[in-house]
């Protein structure tokens, strides 16, 4: 089954790197970044989790906890994150699910088959607090991914849960955002007081709100 946006992210119990978790509790009202590597002690992963180790003040900032996960089992995680360290500089400050028999791999539809029958792909799964599936991204074993960009989206994920507005090509936070199309410009008068400019009567453009 492929999980789709909007979907109830699936709850599991996992053993991690701290410890045995159940998702749901473990996340609580959270939002939470779940995402996957190939395998330990590879070369790609081994950059990506001192990047994300790196970045996690950040997340929590947008009250986002974050969990990695791989088909090796814990004691093989906590061996590696000694090379993470290592080589990054960062300790592995999350905690990374062992998933030897591949349940929660199998679950999130981790694994595809046209890549490995046995490694799981670089898969990101952004849950919301109501526990929903915001965002799915699928990286290849060859491309490690941008945790800065994944930031970059939650935070166009949270703006656009609270507000009345879309993010355009390239936003960052700060910028101007679209109203969307079902706000009449009536509406658009009283819900964005610092105004917009209408581009096309379909773009309409105005400040971030809460900024
Ligand atoms: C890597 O992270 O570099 C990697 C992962 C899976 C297969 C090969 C390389």
């Amino acid at each position: 089954m492929t999980l789709q946006l909007g979907d109830l992210a699936p709850d599991f119990t996992a053993e991690t790197t701290h410890g045995p978790i159940r998702f749901h509790e473990w996340k609580g009202g959270s939002w939470a970044v779940l995402f996957s590597h190939p395998k330990d002690f590879t070369p790609v992963c081994t950059t990506e989790l001192g990047a994300a180790a790196r970045l996690k003040p950040e997340f929590e900032r947008r009250n986002v906890k974050i969990i990695g996960l791989s088909v090796d089992p814990v004691a093989s995680h906590v061996k590696w994150e000694g090379d993470i360290t290592d080589v990054t500089g960062q300790v592995v400050n999350f905690p990374m699910i062992g998933d030897p028999d591949r349940v929660v791999a199998n679950l999130y539809g981790m694994i595809h088959p046209n890549a490995s029958d046995t490694m799981t792909v670089r898969s990101v799964f952004v849950v919301g607090a109501d526990n929903k599936i915001k965002l799915t991204l699928t990286y290849p074993a060859s491309t490690g991914r941008n945790f800065d960009e994944i930031l970059r989206v939650i935070d166009s994920l949270q703006l656009t849960a609270t507000y009345q507005v879309s993010t355009p090509a390239d936003w960052t936070p700060g910028q101007d955002v679209i109203i969307v199309p079902a706000v009449s410009d009536e509406d658009a008068k009283r819900k964005f007081p610092k105004g917009f400019v209408t581009k096309k009567p379909y773009l309409r453009v105005t400040p971030q709100p809460d900024r």
